[in-house]
């Protein structure tokens, strides 16, 4: 007869120690200023402050921007998947569909039989974003689609709830086998998150296990890769921060790799580069000359360079081999081959996402 009021009390202070805070985003555009989050948190004793929480609140603005990302590649780069949660406003972010709507949702599908097998968005009446311990979970309310994060970020599920608006249902499940990262640093508190001034950058899930299973126009699509899981924010319009941008993530054997190089649009280089083996972190490094994302000699890819210090020089080649999204001449996203390792190592052969922003022409 006792043990009722135990569990009850234990459960009520387990779930006082983990700490759980909802933030509700409304559909339209706000017109006070936001709160935007630059200094990493830890997530306790605060409810709302984890690794994966939102960073701009208590809603965006004409100026102000946020996501959360998902992707997934196929290990032959013959299939991938991103799902893209935005709070942000086309003032604000110049690829999302409205001026005063604010909550898009874009999915985009590559399979063997086409690079864009499937390519929609919809709009959100409300968002809800949950944070517990630093994982987060987001309902995009009245479209289908949403994401749930486990406290310790070791995994996430996205869910397609849409079979009768989109077309699309089924799920992400993603465990993750890479520990989460700032630009510059591993997960901890008073940190910079910024990757370059006023955009701010955490990685969740830099790399995990991650199954696909999805059912589109009455065709089942299925397959497993490396999955990944970040946010962005920023405070200012994208295009006031960023002059060129290429981001990616890939997978070469036991290694997973995330690199980043950018310009602001003064034309001053940010960059950050991340390696991990087997689960381990070798190293999280903003400094510019330690990580170099360029174009390949014939143009069908990049050379990336993350220097580890003493654990060495790696080295790896992406072939953009497909693009599964793009806007003009300013925005390209690839799936492709990556190949390369540790200078002096043994070399291995994976696949990789890879984001192209310019608008420097
Ligand atoms: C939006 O919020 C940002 C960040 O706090 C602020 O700098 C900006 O002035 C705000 N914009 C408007 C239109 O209120
Ligand atoms: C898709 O897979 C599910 C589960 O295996 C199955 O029940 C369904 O019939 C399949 N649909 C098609 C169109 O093949
Ligand atoms: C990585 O882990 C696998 C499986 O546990 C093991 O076989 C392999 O030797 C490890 N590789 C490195 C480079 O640590």
């Amino acid at each position: 007869m006792k043990l009722l009021p135990l569990t009850l009390l234990s459960l009520a202070s387990l779930a006082l120690f983990v700490g759980a805070a909802t933030i509700s985003f409304p559909p339209t555009v706000g017109l006070g200023t936001s709160n935007v989050q630059f200094t990493s948190t830890s997530n306790s004793p605060a409810t709302d402050s984890g690794f994966d929480a939102p960073k701009v609140i208590p809603n965006v603005n004409s100026t102000t921007y946020q996501w959360y990302y998902f992707d997934v590649v196929s290990d032959d780069s013959s299939y991938s998947i991103v799902a893209t949660f935005f709070s942000a406003p086309s003032t604000a972010f110049p690829f999302t569909l409205s001026p005063a709507m604010t909550l898009e949702v874009l999915i985009s599908v590559q399979t063997p039989d086409s690079d864009v097998f499937y390519l929609d968005g919809t709009f959100a009446t409300d968002a809800q974003v949950t944070t517990v311990g630093d994982g987060a979970s987001g309902v995009w309310e009245g479209t289908g689609l949403s994401f749930t994060g486990s406290t310790d970020m070791s995994s996430y599920q996205v869910v397609f709830d849409a079979a009768d608006s989109l077309g699309i249902e089924g799920s992400i499940s993603m465990q993750s086998i890479a520990p989460a990262h700032y630009p510059c640093f591993v997960a901890e508190s008073g940190v910079n998150m910024a990757v370059m001034p006023s955009v701010g950058w955490a990685n969740a899930v830099p790399d995990s296990q991650a199954t696909v299973q999805l059912e589109i126009n009455g065709q089942n699509i299925t397959f497993t890769g490396s999955g990944y899981h970040d946010i962005n924010w920023g405070d200012i319009p994208f295009t006031d921060a960023v002059g060129t941008w290429h981001w990616g993530h890939g997978r070469l054997g036991p290694y997973s790799l995330v690199w980043f190089s950018s310009t602001s649009t003064d034309g001053t280089p940010y960059t950050s580069g991340y390696v991990s083996q087997n689960g381990t972190l070798l190293g999280t490094t903003c400094t510019v000359s330690d990580v170099g994302v360029t174009p390949t000699a014939s143009g069908s890819g990049f050379d990336i360079q993350i220097d580890l210090g003493d654990d060495g020089l790696f080295q790896a080649q992406f072939s953009a081999d497909h693009t599964t999204l793009s806007f003009g001449s300013e925005f390209f996203r690839w799936s492709g081959s990556l190949v390369g390792g540790l200078s002096g190592g043994e070399q291995f052969t994976g696949s990789a996402m890879f984001d192209e922003f310019d608008f420097s022409v």
